[in-house]
């Protein structure tokens, strides 16, 4: 794939040094020299572990079933269904374009997100968003194409931003389901331990589950770390690139696929 100078400027910005090919055909490399890092280590933030190892049963439509936009909305902000609804400020429905290419799951709001109800709001957002600019997508796009819709496993804040429980996850992914399904997203890109190993029922790291395409409810998912690991671990920045890259083409192939379709 090839970047034009503002993407690679921006590729800079969010710390991502990657090989470019040059006109010769002959590679060069950005990157200063690292220690090729063993990144098995769970993409958790100080404090969380990652959620049990012991997969959930699969995923079911659940009480979310059949629900159109308007009435998806009132049902997540009217939940009860689990403890979290009692200490949250507000509940953090997603944001984007209804018809989005691209879906980014994450795993819950965090103090910010519950302040504002909105995903993604605080440090980890602002890579995000640097993230999704490095490959031509915003949430303030009109098309699409180059348009994201952002929602979390939880959509609600778990008090002090301790671990999502797998109750908490098993009640609220009927709202996720549905989501996918009304935005029928080309891609998910996946971020971080709770998020993925969620989605994938797996109890495997992060580091073992990306470069590769998974399926979520039909959808091709890709697995990469969590913004908040990133920032705390930007070595590992460049295979988030990898992993926004092989989402790039995934989604490419899957419009094609569906452009061919008869
Ligand atoms: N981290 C997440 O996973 N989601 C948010 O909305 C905010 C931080």
């Amino acid at each position: 794939m090839r970047w034009d100078e503002r993407q690679r400027a921006m590729l800079r910005e969010i710390g991502v040094h990657a090989w470019w090919p040059v006109d010769d055909g002959v590679a060069t490399e950005e990157r200063p020299a690292v220690e090729a890092r063993e990144d098995a280590a769970p993409a958790i933030v100080p404090g969380r572990e990652p959620p049990p190892a012991v997969p959930r049963a699969a995923a079911e439509p659940g009480v979310a079933a059949g629900l159109d936009w308007p009435a998806l909305r009132a049902a997540v902000a009217a939940c009860t269904a689990c403890p979290l609804s009692g200490s949250r400020r507000q509940t953090v429905f997603g944001v984007g374009h209804e018809q989005a290419h691209w879906m980014i799951v994450g795993e819950a709001p965090g103090e910010q997100e519950d302040r504002e109800g909105e995903p993604f709001v605080g440090k980890s957002g602002q890579l995000l968003d640097n993230m999704l600019r490095a490959i031509g997508l915003t949430r303030g796009a009109a098309e699409p194409a180059r348009q994201v819709f952002i929602a979390n496993t939880l959509k609600c804040r778990p008090p002090g931003n301790r671990n999502p429980a797998p109750d908490e996850l098993a009640q609220c992914e009927s709202f996720l389901i549905r989501q996918v399904q009304l935005v029928q997203p080309r891609i998910i890109l996946a971020m971080g331990a709770f998020a993925v190993q969620s989605l994938l029922r797996s109890s495997e790291p992060v580091g073992r589950l990306r470069g590769r395409v998974h399926r979520y409810q039909g959808v091709p998912l890709i697995v990469t770390y969590h913004p908040a690991y990133l920032l705390r671990n930007p070595v590992d920045k460049a295979k988030a690139w990898d992993d926004l890259c092989l989402a790039v083409e995934t989604a490419a192939a899957t419009a094609a696929t569906s452009t061919s379709a008869p």
